[in-house]
């Protein structure tokens, strides 16, 4: 068995995992981070792919903005649309802030180059990952190494930033941890394309055939999702039916818009959920991330959430191991889970507006609340508000 001694240690090098330990790093804190998978694995994973306002700020005073600012893409609103009606709803004149176009694997590429360029301890490819003794002062983490050598890390505090099927949720007690979950009847199909957007911002569409999702990651590469039943095999989608079921649902022919496919180079099927775990700190073991709860992607807050969870925890655990003031930290639960609630509402609403679930009564809402939505300013304002993003803190 090898040891290691840290202030702070990490389970999983996602990008919370990741943001945490560079954040604590600033301040001089020191942390390991151990993650199951490989660094190539962790970078090349497609998932979010919008920052909002308060995302961007955080990377930007952690000095990570410099390629995001050079390869990302502002964008002011977003469209919403159903059949016969497009409205474009402007954050920016809303609410004063924007959000950016720039890949979660761009972001933890940018991470992980911060990270390597500090000298980070990161532990890829563990196994056996466990957390130990977590209500005492001298908390630890054993998994096994690359090359099968057993491995422990002592530390004062053990941070679960390992997504959403890791071992930190479960490592809280049950008679401690309380759990909330919706499961919604439907997945989506995302496919990334060869092809330029065929919108200047992301595309919203109510249809009766399902949602639909125009998104994109560059000048030259669209991200565009589907709704499909849930357990839908990807191989029943082949190319030229999901460009024309995407024409159909994003309105090819209305008022002149074109919708232009291109080569398919990523096809594959998510389910949704929202889940949140409570509390996010148990003893010295503290929850980051999809760690402590799960958002459907209709809302784009699963990135942005974890991001925010690592910007109250960071000074958290500096003020706790530096100034042993623990006032932060004990609040770190409360204040972490104000935000996930409000973004747990959010995404729900987005979902449940935009996704058909073959009852007409429901479909007459859909429709009804998006026409308040696009044609009232306080329903765009909410959205907006809401899509932007709030504060950290708020
Ligand atoms: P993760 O990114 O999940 O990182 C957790 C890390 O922990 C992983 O690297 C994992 O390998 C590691 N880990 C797990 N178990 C262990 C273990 N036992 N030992 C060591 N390490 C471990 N959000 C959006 O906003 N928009 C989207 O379009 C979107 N699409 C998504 C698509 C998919 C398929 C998924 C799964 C998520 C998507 N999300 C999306 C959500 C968003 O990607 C997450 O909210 C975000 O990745 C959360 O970051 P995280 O660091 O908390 O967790
Ligand atoms: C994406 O680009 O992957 C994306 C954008 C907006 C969402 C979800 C996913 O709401």
């Amino acid at each position: 068995m090898s040891g290691m001694r840290t202030e702070v240690a990490i389970v999983g090098a996602g990008p919370a995992g990741l943001l945490l330990s560079h954040l604590l790093a600033q301040d001089g804190v020191d942390s390991v981070v151990v993650e199951r998978q490989s660094r190539q694995h962790v970078e090349a994973r497609i998932r979010a792919g919008i920052l909002e306002h308060s995302t961007v700020q955080l990377l930007d005073a952690a000095g990570l903005g410099e390629r995001l600012h050079r390869d990302g893409f502002e964008h002011r609103g977003i469209y919403l649309q159903w059949p016969g009606e497009r409205h474009h709803i402007d954050f920016l004149d809303r609410v004063g802030r924007s959000v950016w176009v720039y890949g979660q694997t761009q972001v933890t590429k940018d991470l992980g180059r911060a990270r390597e360029a500090d000298g980070q301890r990161i532990l890829y490819e563990v196994s056996q990952t466990a957390v130990h003794d977590l209500e005492s002062d001298t908390p630890s983490v054993t998994c096994v190494d690359r090359d099968g050598a057993d491995v422990r890390i002592d530390a004062a505090v053990v941070v679960g930033c390992d997504g959403s099927f890791g071992p930190c949720r479960a490592a809280v007690p049950e008679a401690v941890r309380r759990t909330w979950e919706r499961v919604y009847p439907y997945s989506w199909l995302g496919i990334l394309a060869d092809v330029a957007p065929s919108t200047d911002d992301l595309i919203y569409a109510w249809h009766p055939d399902g949602f639909a999702l125009h998104s994109m990651r560059s000048a030259i590469v669209s991200r565009l999702y589907l709704q499909v039943p849930n357990g839908t095999d990807v191989e029943t989608w082949p190319d030229d039916r999901i460009w024309a079921a995407l024409a159909t649902r994003l309105g090819h022919g209305q008022d002149g818009w074109q919708l232009t496919p291109g080569p398919i180079t990523e096809k594959s099927v998510l389910p949704m959920r929202s889940y949140v775990q409570t509390p996010m700190r148990y003893g010295n073991l503290f929850l980051a991330g999809d760690a402590a709860h799960i958002v459907p992607p209709t809302g784009a807050k699963g990135l942005n959430l974890a991001v925010a969870d690592v910007g109250l925890l960071a000074p958290a655990l500096v003020a706790l191991l530096r100034k042993k003031d623990t006032a932060l930290a004990e609040a770190y639960s409360d204040t972490a889970l104000r935000r996930v609630w409000r973004c747990t509402h959010f995404s729900w609403w987005m979902t449940t507006m935009l996704h058909t679930n073959g009852d007409p009564f429901d479909e007459q809402l859909q429709l009804s609340q998006l026409r308040w939505v696009a044609g009232s300013d306080a329903g765009a304002q909410g959205l907006a508000e809401n899509y932007a993003g709030l504060p950290i803190g708020f």
